[in-house]
């Protein structure tokens, strides 16, 4: 399936959240309650760039932001880059990104909070 519903799994995180059919990485990780880094939004900054194992279209990017050896290492900008699939990503340094809202979370404290 071409730009499907997929799958994003974030390390070291540890949650999964959907992306909708050609929806960026960025904007379902922000949709989600996932603040990924960010700045331009449109491929020229580099800021948001992540690492990825799995198939991305890359999108309309800078070559000095995302050289074509980085796309061959498992590395896209987050606000361009679009699943193929169902993939996994992290933070260029490994570190988790900072959730802000993300609904299993809540959905879990709501839960252990009221016994329910
Ligand atoms: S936010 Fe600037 S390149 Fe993605």
């Amino acid at each position: 399936m071409q730009n499907g519903k997929f799958k994003i799994h974030l390390l070291p995180n540890n949650i999964t959240f959907l992306c909708r059919e050609n929806e960026t990485i960025l904007d379902a990780a922000l949709r989600a309650g996932i603040e990924l880094p960010h700045g331009c939004t449109k491929g020229g900054c580099g800021v948001c760039k992540i690492k990825v194992k799995g198939k991305v279209e890359f999108g309309r990017v800078s070559k000095v932001m995302l050289t074509d050896e980085e796309k061959e290492n498992g590395f896209c900008l987050s606000c361009r880059a679009i699943p193929l699939e169902d993939i996994q990503i992290s933070l260029v340094d490994g570190s988790p990104a900072r959730v802000v809202r993300y609904d299993e979370f809540y959905s879990f404290l709501f839960k252990t909070r009221t016994n329910l």
